[in-house]
């Protein structure tokens, strides 16, 4: 009998997936706790305190979650000297997506010219990039796929309302990207914790026009209980770290960095005291970029590697947590390749550079084609009667 395509390894050896490349961006704009202070009424030392945050980037009108998402996988391609059409599969943690559909994934997936990849966004808020990666590693496992790429990717300043000084003073826009490839090389995602509490939906929302209660909330905005939420935050991190060090079969004290979802700094300080980890082995760049939502563990695992803070086979956990309510937590065995012995194939460089360019002139072409067909149907004389007598005809329906 046939055997399912894209199954074929189930009988082969196991297959692990590892991280191989890595990239973020952030807009160029940088808001201060000051330039807070000017729209809403705060000020510099209540968010610092409170949060440990003293700036964040804002994207322009010109950026968006997919074009920040797009410049972080370019570089997380560099990283892994992966070509865009050897991608299989494009996941996209994000709350703020340009559209419903298609998704930001879509998007990405056409600007690089990763013509063979299936693409599609996983909204699980916060904890989304651990969702996100988690899947990628089970198709990887599986053996339906080779290489995948996830990114993170957030535009926050979108859906914050600036009117409330509790929430909107916490966020910031970014994104971070990974390429995941299979190995027989044990290692890389060795476990994985995925929860989700929908009882406390309502602590941490953003209705679409779909909702069937606004309850006084702002359409398309954040609304956000932010006790109850530092509440559960507080409980779930350290709660999933145990967890998931347990099934990679590691105890705590084997966790060399712990790569945090970027709240607020006293959420991690109860992580750590409750852990009783010390703080060094926490990643925070908070202060510089606030809550980019699903970004801020790629991003953070970035500055980890640029930092050299990351060596091989140590042990990792990025723990995520936020709206659903959702969370997660994985742990990662640092395996190939050492980040010092990584530099792109210089022709590969140049083939990915063609595929872009290549990527946005179909797109142009595309786009010209449409539009001259549109003009060929309309000036058939055929046509012109017809949208005639369809004018017409709206024009006697109306009152
Ligand atoms: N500047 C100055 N004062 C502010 C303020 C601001 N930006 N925001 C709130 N306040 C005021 C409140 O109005 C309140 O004043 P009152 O006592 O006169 O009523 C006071 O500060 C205390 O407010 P409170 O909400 O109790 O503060 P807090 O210590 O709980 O901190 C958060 C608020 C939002 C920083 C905190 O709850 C938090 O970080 N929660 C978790 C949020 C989070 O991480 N969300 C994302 C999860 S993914």
């Amino acid at each position: 009998m046939a055997q399912a395509k894209g199954y074929t390894r189930n009988n082969g050896p196991l297959r692990y997936a590892h991280i191989t490349g890595w990239g973020m961006a952030v807009p160029d704009t940088v808001m201060t706790n000051d330039d807070m202070a000017a729209i809403v009424e705060t000020n510099d030392e209540w968010i610092r305190t409170r949060t440990g945050i003293r700036e964040r980037r804002i994207a322009n009108e010109r950026e968006s979650s997919a074009t920040l998402g797009y410049k972080a996988a370019t570089s997380a391609l560099e990283v892994a000297d992966v070509l865009p059409m050897d991608i299989d599969l494009i996941i996209v943690a994000t709350s703020t997506a340009e559209h419903v559909f298609p998704s930001t994934a879509n998007l990405i997936q056409d600007w690089l010219g990763a013509s063979k990849a299936g693409a599609f966004d996983l909204a699980a808020a916060c904890a989304g990039f651990v969702y996100a990666v988690n899947m990628a590693t089970q198709a990887i496992r599986s053996g339906s796929i080779d290489t995948a790429l996830v990114v993170g990717a957030e535009t926050m300043s979108r859906i914050v309302d600036w009117t409330d000084r509790s929430t909107c003073i916490l966020f910031g826009d970014g994104a971070g990207a990974i390429v995941l490839q299979g190995s027989d090389q044990e290692g890389g995602v060795l476990s994985a914790v995925l929860r989700s509490d929908g009882a406390g939906h309502d602590l941490l929302s953003v209705a679409t026009p779909n909702v069937r209660e606004l309850n006084g909330h702002t359409l398309g905005k954040m609304y956000m209980h932010g006790g109850e939420v530092f509440k559960f935050a507080t409980r779930v991190v350290d709660e999933s770290i145990r967890q998931v060090t347990e099934d990679a079969g590691i105890t705590l004290s084997d966790i060399d960095l712990i790569i945090p979802h970027q709240a607020n700094y006293r959420i991690l300080q109860s992580a750590a005291r409750k852990l009783n980890i010390d703080m060094d082995k926490f990643v925070s760049n908070l202060d510089r970029y606030g809550n980019t939502s699903a970004a801020s563990i790629p991003i953070a695992m970035c500055e980890a590697i640029e930092q050299g803070r990351i060596r091989k086979d140590d042990h990792l956990v990025m723990v995520g947590f936020g709206g659903g309510l959702s969370w997660a937590a994985m742990c990662v065995r640092w395996g190939i390749p050492e980040p010092s012995q990584l530099q792109g194939n210089r022709l590969n460089r140049q083939r990915r550079r063609a595929v872009y360019l290549l990527a946005r002139v179909r797109a142009r072409w595309n786009r010209l084609r449409r539009a001259w067909n549109n003009v060929l149907r309309w000036s058939n004389p055929r046509n012109i009667r017809l949208m005639r007598l369809r004018r017409r005809a709206n024009q006697q329906k109306l009152p």
